[in-house]
């Protein structure tokens, strides 16, 4: 599981990313880049295209327009047993495959969002613990200093 929260676990608003961070985005690229990604429909929407060089997989009730490959909780399970699956969101998504989730790649944005709509599951009490932590100042095109954090269980 990836994702950026603020510093009271919000991570959307207004269905988007609540922030600009360059930083954090090359993160995520890197991190994720030649895996199967797991998102959910208003993630998707919210992108406007696949991710390129992943393979981008879509979780929604209803059979989409969009060329895009869809599975349900068991297919996405099931691709989970051969190959390092990433659940890439949104907030249902993450609550969705917590149980399951055997690594989070958590980044805390040092900033509160105010408005938001959309949290990460708390990692409190789930058995997580932290392997590696690293705090980023700004660079010119973000908006706020970071801290990459690596959790496991
Ligand atoms: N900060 C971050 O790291 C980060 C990462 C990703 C997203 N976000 C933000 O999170 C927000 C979106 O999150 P969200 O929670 O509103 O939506 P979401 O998790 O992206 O998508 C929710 C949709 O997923 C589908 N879905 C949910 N449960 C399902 C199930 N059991 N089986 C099949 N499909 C299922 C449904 O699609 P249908 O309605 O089509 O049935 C549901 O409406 C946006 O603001 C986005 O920018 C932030």
């Amino acid at each position: 599981m990836i994702f950026a929260c603020d510093e009271h676990g919000a991570i959307g608003k207004d269905g988007d990313l609540p922030w600009r961070q360059s930083t954090d985005l090359k993160h995520f690229k890197r991190t994720t880049m030649q895996r199967p990604i797991v998102m959910g429909r208003k993630t998707w929407d919210s992108l406007g295209g696949a991710l390129p060089q992943r393979r981008n997989i879509v979780m929604s009730r209803t059979v989409l327009e969009a060329e895009v490959e869809q599975m349900n909780v068991d297919e996405v399970l099931a691709l989970a047993e051969s190959e390092d699956v990433f659940i890439i969101g949104g907030g249902e998504i993450y609550t969705l495959f917590m149980e399951h989730a055997k690594e989070i790649r958590r980044t805390i944005v040092h900033t509160a969002v105010e408005g938001a709509d959309t949290f990460a599951p708390t990692l409190d009490g789930e058995g997580f613990y932290l392997i590696g932590e690293r705090r980023v100042e700004a660079g010119p095109k973000d908006e706020h200093d970071m801290t990459f954090q690596h959790w496991i269980r």
